[in-house]
Order: C-alpha cells, then sequence, then structure tokens
C-alpha cells in the first residue's frame, strides 16, 4: 500500500474547521498577552478559525492546502519577513509533521520571523509520556498505522525535545476536547534565543 504522509494527507481534504475556536482563541488571546497593536503569526491555520478571531493587528498565517492564507509548509516560511511578528504560534499541527527534523526546521523558522522579544507559542503536542494511554482511551490500534496509509501515526515528543531550542514553559493543556489531557503547551518567552 502508498505511505503517504500527513502533509499528502492534509492537502487532499477540505481545510480544517475548528469546533472549538472560540474558547481556544480565547485562552490563546490571554495566555500570549494579544490585542490589536500585536503582530501575529499562525503556522497550520487551517481555515483560520483561530488566527481570525484572536483580536491581533496584524494577522497572517500559512497552511498546507488553503489558498486563503499563505500556501506553506512549516519548514519553509519562504518570503515570511524576518523579525517581524510579535507572537508566533502553532497549534494542534506538530503531530502532523513527518519526523523530528522537520519539526526543528519548523521551529527555526516560528524563530526567525518573530521578534527579539516576541513569543513563540506551540501549542496542543502529543506527549510521548502519554502516548499508550492515548491509544488506550481511543481504542485505536498502535499497530494499524501501518497498513493506514489514509491517517499515517501522529508524532508524540518529548517536553525535552522542545527545551533543545531554549529555556521555555510548559504545561498540559487544558481540557478542550476528550484527549486535551494527552497533551501540552510550549511558550518561548524570549525569541532571540534560538536566533542565528
Ligand atoms: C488539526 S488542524 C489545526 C488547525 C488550526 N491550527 C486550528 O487549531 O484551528 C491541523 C492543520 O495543520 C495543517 N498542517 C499539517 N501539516 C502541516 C505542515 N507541514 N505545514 C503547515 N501546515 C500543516 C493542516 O493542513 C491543518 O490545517
Amino acid at each position: 500500500m502508498d505511505k503517504r504522509s500527513f502533509i499528502d494527507y492534509y492537502k487532499s481534504v477540505v481545510p480544517f474547521r475548528n469546533p472549538n475556536a472560540i474558547a481556544i482563541s480565547d485562552f490563546l488571546r490571554f495566555e500570549l498577552g494579544i490585542d490589536g497593536t500585536k503582530n501575529v503569526f499562525e503556522v497550520g491555520c487551517g481555515i483560520g478559525d483561530l488566527i481570525k478571531n484572536i483580536g491581533a493587528g496584524v494577522a497572517d498565517g500559512c497552511d498546507v492546502n488553503n489558498d486563503k492564507f499563505l500556501k506553506l509548509e512549516a519548514n519553509y516560511l519562504k518570503d515570511v519577513k524576518s523579525d517581524f511578528y510579535d507572537v508566533v504560534f502553532a497549534y494542534s499541527v506538530f503531530q502532523y509533521f513527518p519526523d523530528f527534523c522537520y519539526a526543528s526546521k519548523a521551529i527555526d523558522e516560528m524563530f526567525r520571523i518573530c521578534k527579539d522579544d516576541g513569543i513563540v507559542f506551540i501549542g496542543d503536542v502529543p506527549d510521548i509520556d502519554l502516548m499508550f494511554d492515548f491509544f488506550d482511551f481511543t481504542g485505536r490500534d498502535i499497530k494499524k498505522f501501518d497498513n493506514d496509509s489514509r491517517r499515517p501515526m501522529p508524532l508524540f515528543y518529548s517536553k525535552s525535545f522542545f527545551r533543545r531550542f531554549g529555556s521555555c514553559i510548559i504545561v498540559n493543556n487544558k481540557n478542550f476536547c476528550n484527549d486535551s489531557r494527552f497533551r501540552f503547551n510550549v511558550k518561548y518567552v524570549n525569541g532571540r534565543y534560538r536566533k542565528k
């Protein structure tokens, strides 16, 4: 059977609509101090349910399959201005990356476009310490992912992966949906740290 990546999968389906968009954008606005004076960029914004409701002065975003925003992959934000955004965030996106090398490049790009004193936030990241609890909870059989070309195995992350990029605050995600408790949020409060 042909193996596909999540990137191919997401390119082939209708752009994602977030059923919990209002609650999540309210949470992000408060958590990231977003108001009308802030430039904000969302990586993997889907149909824009979060970024459109977040109340930023400049609200930009990219996704692999949406023409309304920049059609870009997270690991190469071509032509997106460096050092321009006060907040750069991705929410519920990193699990769809092909591997950790790709994820590292995506983080580098987030730091590149973020101002030196800005915030980089990566939300709703599946926690590798809770991976088997997650599969027990959902009733999905981990062995079946091998044969399932439509929905590949999502990436689960350790918290130490994110600490490699700089000091950050890592907390469990809020309870927005049934599986939120298997995920965490990462906040880097100083965008300068990772810049080359
Ligand atoms: C679960 S949706 C979340 C969308 C949005 N962040 C939200 O919470 O409403 C995941 C999104 O990530 C996008 N995506 C997946 N892989 C991506 C990649 N490599 N680069 C950019 N976007 C990606 C998908 O197209 C999809 O819109």
